[in-house]
Formats: C-alpha cells, sequence, structure tokens
C-alpha cells in the first residue's frame, strides 16, 4: 500500500472526507495546483477548486475536474442550482486553500473584498472552516509593506501561511516567493487538517 491510499485509509476511517476548497490564483505557478489536487484527492480529501479568472490565463478548469472529480467554480455567476455555487463551498469547507496566492488575492483576502467567486468564498467561509495560504509571487511583490502588512493581518486571524521559498523566480529575479513544493504543502493540510491541531488563539 502506497503513501497515498494509506492516508486516504486513515481519513476513511474517520469518516466522511474532509473538504478542501482550493483557491487557485493568476500565478505562472498555477499548473502546479493541477497537482495539488491530485496529491490531495490521492491524500483522501474532497477537494473543489474555484478559478480565478487570472487563474483561467494560465489553466483552465479541464485537468481540475478530471483529477478532483467534482466541478470547478470559474464564474461568480454562474449557477447551476438556487443556493450560488460560493455560498455552498463556503458552507462545506473544512479548508480554504490559496495556492498559488498571488498579492492581489492576499490583499483582498485582508480588505475583506468579495468582487469574484474565491474572493466571496473568502469573506463568506463558514466560522469553522480554516484557512491556508501559499503565495506565490515575484519577491519584490513578497517584501512590498502593503504585502507584508496584508499577511501580517492575516496571521493575526489565524490564517495559515506555507511558504514562500526562495530562489530562482519565473520572473527572473533571486529571492523569495517560489510557491512552497506541493508535498510541503500536502503535509502542512493533513497536519491541519487532523484532529490534534488546535485553532490557534485570534490575536
Ligand atoms: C505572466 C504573469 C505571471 C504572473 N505571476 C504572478 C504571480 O506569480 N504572483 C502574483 O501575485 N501575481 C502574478 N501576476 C499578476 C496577477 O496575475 C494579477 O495581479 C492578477 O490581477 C491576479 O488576479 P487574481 O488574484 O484574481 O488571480 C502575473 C501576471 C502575469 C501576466
Amino acid at each position: 500500500m502506497n503513501r497515498h491510499s494509506k492516508a486516504a485509509e486513515a481519513v476513511a476511517a474517520t469518516g466522511p472526507r474532509p473538504v478542501v476548497v482550493l483557491g487557485v490564483c493568476g500565478s505562472i505557478a498555477a499548473h502546479k495546483a493541477v497537482d495539488l489536487t491530485s496529491q490531495l484527492t490521492k491524500a483522501g480529501f474532497e477537494v473543489h477548486v474555484v478559478l480565478t479568472a487570472s487563474a483561467q490565463k494560465f489553466v483552465t478548469a479541464i485537468p481540475f475536474r478530471t483529477l478532483s472529480r467534482q466541478p470547478v467554480l470559474t464564474d461568480l455567476w454562474v449557477e447551476e442550482n438556487w443556493k450560488p455555487g460560493h455560498i455552498k463551498l463556503a458552507d462545506v469547507a473544512d479548508l480554504l486553500l490559496v495556492a498559488p496566492a498571488t498579492a492581489n488575492l492576499i490583499a483582498k483576502m485582508a480588505l475583506g473584498l468579495a468582487d469574484d467567486a474565491l474572493s466571496c468564498v473568502a469573506l463568506a467561509l463558514n466560522p469553522k472552516a480554516r484557512v491556508m495560504v501559499a503565495p506565490a509571487m515575484n519577491g519584490h511583490m513578497w517584501t512590498h509593506p502593503a504585502t507584508r502588512h496584508n499577511v501580517e493581518l492575516l496571521e493575526g486571524r489565524g490564517v495559515e501561511f506555507v511558504g514562500p521559498g526562495t530562489g530562482l523566480l519565473s520572473c527572473g529575479y533571486e529571492g523569495q516567493g517560489r510557491l512552497a513544493p506541493v508535498e510541503t504543502i500536502l503535509a502542512r493540510v493533513q497536519h491541519l487538517l487532523s484532529r490534534e491541531t488546535p485553532r490557534p488563539p485570534a490575536k
């Protein structure tokens, strides 16, 4: 039995599959979210993907839908049901994971803006759900005082950050801003959603 099927068995043994809503933003690293979707699904999570409009410049919904075996939310205004798709996901999520997270989406979350499907899920999220953000961006965007302030604000609200790592960035610069490895994000999700991990107190 491999690592994934062991994890899936462990999750299955504890009851219904934890629901991860995976928000994918308009970063050059968006393609890595396809592998992340696959790894999370294999690990036993129910994965629902939300793509921002910018993310769809880099990736399409098709691989996410196939690998997660769930519909993909790509537009706030396309409704298949009486209940808006973003509210449905906000209600059922155990975790909102944004990976890759852009500087823009981090700023919107910090400010509580809700002008697209992903930011609406973030703002309407049920209070029991955890939030994890894996940023990917140009190093200057990451170190900009506005981003630093937004990250501090979100950390103060209990949002967990994974990465970013340091190295050669796709924008050509060397520095901090690389999306954390998919395996690292998966391990952090598994740890966060394990029963033993208490929620940090709000600051
Ligand atoms: C080729 C290209 C790559 C980009 N990569 C990133 C990135 O890695 N991180 C980031 O924060 N913004 C990046 N951007 C800018 C975002 O796509 C832009 O801020 C967009 O409005 C983000 O929208 P979203 O947050 O709704 O996905 C990139 C833009 C282009 C054209």
